[in-house]
């Protein structure tokens, strides 16, 4: 296993649509996943997309940890070839944060309820709902799949910046209830 380096927004790997996994049981792929935890965990974010590695393949990796969700904790997942299906209009507003843009922070629209299918390192099919943080996760995950970066589905500019300076800002007006929740909840993905 091996840790790798990650790909910085500017980088033309993020920006290409990744191509299907032709078999997701193929020996290199289970090596490629496992290099791809060990890298998730010495970062420390909660989802890697394989393009981030600079490899075009379409295959995420998530985890989502129970402090960080209303819901249960969601498992180390692997998700080869996947699809978002959206089960609602409704979306929210959240904080993002992503390996590939070190250090900052930005509030994203996403989907609040959706189904997600995919493929597993042992060939089977995976089909979840989703809500909440959860959902965000992974649609922020497949974005990376088709070249999107986060910052480019901010509505609001002024909500993007420096992690360090936005939670000094929040410090300094902790009576904003606007901020209340902005801090430790994003998580590099
Ligand atoms: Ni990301």
């Amino acid at each position: 296993m091996a840790i790798l380096k990650i790909a910085r927004m500017g980088h033309p790997a993020l920006r290409a649509p990744a191509a299907p996994v032709g078999d997701p049981t193929a020996p290199e792929i289970r090596a490629l996943v496992a290099d791809m935890r060990e890298t998730l965990c010495d970062a420390e974010g909660v989802g890697l997309a394989a393009p981030q590695i600079h490899v075009p393949l379409r295959i995420v990796i998530f985890e989502v940890p129970a402090e960080r969700s209303d819901e249960v904790a969601v498992p180390p997942t692997v998700l080869i070839n996947p699809e978002i299906e959206a089960l609602t209009d409704e979306t929210a507003l959240d904080w993002e944060a992503c390996l590939s843009v070190p250090g900052m922070i930005g509030v994203v629209p996403r989907l609040t309820h959706i189904r997600y299918r995919g493929v597993g390192l042992d060939g089977g099919t995976i089909e979840r709902e989703a809500r909440g943080f959860h959902a965000r996760v992974v649609q922020h995950e497949c974005d990376h799949l088709d070249g999107i970066l986060y910052p480019s589905r901010i509505e609001d500019m002024g909500l993007f910046g420096f992690a360090d300076e936005i939670r000094r800002a929040a410090d300094d007006e902790d009576e904003d209830d606007d901020y209340e929740d902005e801090g430790d909840d994003e998580a590099a993905a």
